[in-house]
C-alpha cells in the first residue's frame, strides 16, 4: 500500500513538472500546524525564485492543477506561498482499511534491500555484562528486527569477547585452585572431556578474584598475560579450557538475553578468527601495509586531513600477541569471505569510536571492504541519578542478570499497585510480569536518541503512565479486550468511516507508519519508531476517551470504530514487535 505522503508527493511533483519545473519542488510532508492542514508543500517559494515569479501566483497555479485528485479535499495558499493540504475523509478511510488488511500494517520495504551484518551484544566470556551491554543488545536487536521488517537480509552476530586478558586470568586462577585438572598436565593433548570443569558461578567468582590479585601484584598480572599468550599460541589444555569457558558462558548469556527478547543468528567470537590471523598478517605485509615498529607490526592509518590524533592500528604487539584490533580485522575477513555482506554495522558504546575508525580504515586499505560500508552505531552511557555512569549501591557495575531481576520485581509491584491481573493463575501472572519488565527496559532505552546518555530509573520505566513500555502494553491490551468483548456480544467490525477530528488524527497517525520506519532505518535511530508507536497509542486513547466504541448504539459507527481498533492494534503490535516488545492477551 502507498501512504498519503507518498501519494500526495507524486501528485504535486507531477503538477510542478507539468508547469515546467523540476519535480523535487513537489515534495509533501505532514503539516506543522495540524489545526490548519493535514499536509503541506513548501516548494513554491524555491521554484518561483528560480524563475523570478511571484511565489503566491505559482502556488495558486499548483493548487488549481492538483484539484482533480480524489484524495485532496482542499488546497489553500498561505503566507508567502505555502500550500496547505487537507485530505478527504474517503481517502483517510481507504488508508485505514488498507492498514487493517496489510500484512505489514502499512509499513513498506526499503527501495534497495541489502545483506547486512549486525555486530552487537558483544558480551565478554566470564566478565559479567553490565548496563552498557544492555544498550548494545537492545539497540542492536531492534535494528536487526527493523531492517528485517523492511526487507533487508540480516545476520546478527554476538561477537563474544573471548580472546583477551580475562581468559588468562581464568586460566591462572583455575590453575591455583585445581592444579590437578588434566588440562594442566604438560602432556595433555585430548581427548577433550565433555564435562566442563567449571560452572557459571565458578566463572563469576574466578574472574574478579584473579583481576583483584592482578591489580595488587604485577607478577600475578604477568602470569595471566603469559597464559593468554600461550593460549593464543595453541596450548592444547588452555584451548580446551577456552572452549569450556565459552560454552558455559554462552549458556548463561542466553538466559539473560532471552529475558530481554534479544536474539542472535550467530554466536561467533574473537577466538573463532584466530586461524585467519596468520594469513591476514601475511597479506598485510605483502601489501606493504603492516610495518615493523619497535618489535610490533602496525598499520599507519592516519591521514593528512585528520583533525585529531590517530594512533596506529596494532596488528601484532611486541609480545607477539594479537588483540582487539587484529581480531576485529580478521572478523572482517571472515565475514566478507563467508557471508558476502553489502554492509556491516557495529552497535557498540560511543567510547569505542576511535577503535572502529581505525578498524574501518585498515579494512578499507586492505581492500576488504569500503570504509563507507562499515558503520559504528554508537550509543551513550546509562547514568545514575547523580549523572555519573550507573553503579550498584555497593559501587560496582550492575550485572545484566541482576538488572533483569530488579526489573521483574519492580514490574510485579506495579502490576499489584495497578490492581491488574487480579484473577490470573501464578503462571500467567509471572508471564505478564516478565513481559512488562521487558517492555519497560527496552522502551526506556530505545526511546532516547541513541547517542545521548539516559538516567536509569526503574520506577519510572515500569510505570503504566507516561512515555513507557508498560503504558504501550496497556494500550494494546485494552484494545484486545475491547475487541474480545465486542466479539462475544456478536458485534462485527465493518466499513471504516471518518466521523470526527479524533478519528482523522488517529488515521493520519496510522498513515505515518511507513515514513517513521523509513526514517528510523535511514538514521539507524529506534527512537523515531518509538515516537510513532507512542503517539499512535495516545491518538487511540483520545478516541477512546471521547467516544463509546463497543457500547456505541449506532451499528454502522460501532462497526467502523471496531474496524479502526483492529487497524490500530495491528500496527501497534507490528511496531512493538520491531521494538522487541510483546503484549499479553490480557493483564
Ligand atoms: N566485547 C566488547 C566489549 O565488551 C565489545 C565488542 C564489540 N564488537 C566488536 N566487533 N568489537 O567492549
Amino acid at each position: 500500500m502507498m501512504d498519503l505522503v507518498t501519494h500526495l508527493s507524486k501528485v504535486f511533483e507531477q503538477a510542478f513538472e507539468a508547469e515546467g519545473f523540476e519535480s523535487r519542488w513537489g515534495a509533501v510532508r505532514r503539516s506543522d500546524r495540524p489545526e490548519l492542514a493535514d499536509f503541506q508543500c513548501n516548494g513554491c517559494m524555491g521554484a518561483a525564485k528560480s524563475r523570478g515569479l511571484v511565489p503566491r501566483d505559482l502556488a495558486a497555479m499548483i493548487a488549481e492543477k492538483v484539484q482533480g485528485d480524489d484524495a485532496i479535499e482542499r488546497v489553500d495558499v498561505a503566507g508567502p506561498g505555502f500550500l496547505n493540504i487537507k485530505v478527504t475523509s474517503a481517502a483517510l478511510s481507504r488508508q485505514a482499511e488498507a492498514v487493517r488488511a496489510d500484512d505489514k500494517a502499512g509499513g513498506g520495504t526499503v527501495a534497495k534491500p541489502e545483506k547486512v551484518i549486525f555486530d552487537f551484544g558483544g558480551p565478554n566470556v566470564a566478565k559479567p555484562m553490565h548496563v552498557g551491554h544492555l544498550r548494545s543488545a537492545v539497540i542492536g536487536d531492534t535494528l536487526c528486527r527493523l531492517f528485517r521488517f523492511l526487507g533487508d537480509d540480516v545476520t546478527g552476530d554476538a561477537h563474544l569477547g573471548d580472546w583477551g586478558l580475562q581468559m588468562g586470568h581464568l586460566i591462572t586462577e583455575l590453575l591455583a585452585e585445581q592444579p590437578d585438572l588434566i588440562y594442566f598436565r604438560p602432556d595433555f593433548s585430548g581427548p577433550y572431556p565433555e564435562e566442563p570443569p567449571v560452572t557459571i558461578e565458578d566463572l563469576g567468582r574466578l574472574y574478579p578474584q584473579a583481576s583483584a590479585k592482578a591489580k595488587a601484584d604485577p607478577a600475578r598480572n604477568e602470569a595471566s598475560q603469559l597464559a593468554v599468550a600461550e593460549m593464543q599460541a595453541g596450548h592444547p589444555g588452555y584451548r580446551a579450557l577456552l572452549r569450556h569457558f565459552i560454552n558455559v558462558s554462552v549458556e548463561a548469556l542466553k538466559i539473560d538475553y532471552a529475558f530481554l527478547g534479544v536474539e542472535f543468528d550467530l554466536w561467533k567470537g574473537e577466538s573463532d578468527v584466530d586461524q585467519l590471523i596468520p594469513g591476514m598478517v601475511e597479506d598485510l605485509k605483502e601489501k606493504g601495509l603492516a610495518k615493523l615498529d619497535d618489535g610490533a607490526w602496525i598499520i599507519d592509518v592516519a591521514r593528512e586531513s585528520d583533525k585529531k590524533e590517530m594512533p596506529p592500528f596494532m596488528v601484532i604487539n611486541s609480545r607477539g600477541g594479537t588483540g582487539y584490533h587484529a581480531t576485529d580485522l580478521a572478523t572482517v575477513v571472515d565475514r566478507v569471505e563467508t557471508l558476502h555482506p553489502d554492509r556491516m554495522l557495529y552497535v557498540v558504546d560511543q567510547r569505542q569510536a576511535l577503535h572502529f575508525e581505525q578498524v574501518f580504515r585498515a579494512a578499507d586499505m586492505a581492500g576488504l571492504m569500503a570504509e563507507d560500508r562499515m558503520e559504528h552505531i554508537g550509543f551513550g552511557t546509562v547514568n545514575g541519578t547523580d549523572g555519573k555512569p550507573f553503579k550498584t549501591r555497593e559501587g560496582g557495575i550492575l550485572r545484566l542478570a541482576d538488572l533483569n531481576r530488579m526489573a521483574l520485581e519492580e514490574a510485579e509491584k506495579r502490576i499489584g499497585e495497578a490492581g491488574l491481573s487480579g484473577d490470573f493463575g501464578e503462571e500467567e501472572r509471572a508471564r505478564i510480569a516478565a513481559l512488562v519488565a521487558r517492555a519497560a527496559l527496552r522502551f526506556a532505552d530505545l526511546m532516547n536518541v541513541r547517542t545521548t546518555n539516559y538516567v536509569f530509573d526503574l520506577e519510572r520505566f515500569t510505570s503504566f503512565e507516561g512515555k513507557t513500555g508498560p503504558y504501550l502494553l496497556y494500550a494494546a491490551v485494552r484494545i484486545k479486550s475491547l475487541l474480545r468483548r465486542a466479539k462475544e456480544a456478536g458485534h462485527a467490525p465493518g466499513k471504516i468511516r471518518i466521523e470526527g477530528d479524533t478519528e482523522r488524527a488517529l488515521v493520519l497517525g496510522l498513515d505515518g507508519f511507513a515514513s517513521a520506519l523509513e526514517q528510523s532505518h535511514a538514521k539507524r535511530q529506534p527512537h523515531i519508531l518509538c515516537e510513532h508507536v507512542y503517539s499512535l497509542a495516545q491518538a487511540f486513547s483520545a478516541l477512546y476517551a471521547a467516544n463509546p466504541i463497543a457500547n456505541e448504539d449506532d451499528a454502522d459507527i460501532r462497526a467502523s470504530r471496531l474496524a479502526l481498533c483492529e487497524a490500530v492494534l495491528k500496527q501497534l503490535e507490528a511496531g512493538l514487535s520491531i521494538l522487541g516488545i510483546e503484549a499479553p492477551e490480557r493483564m
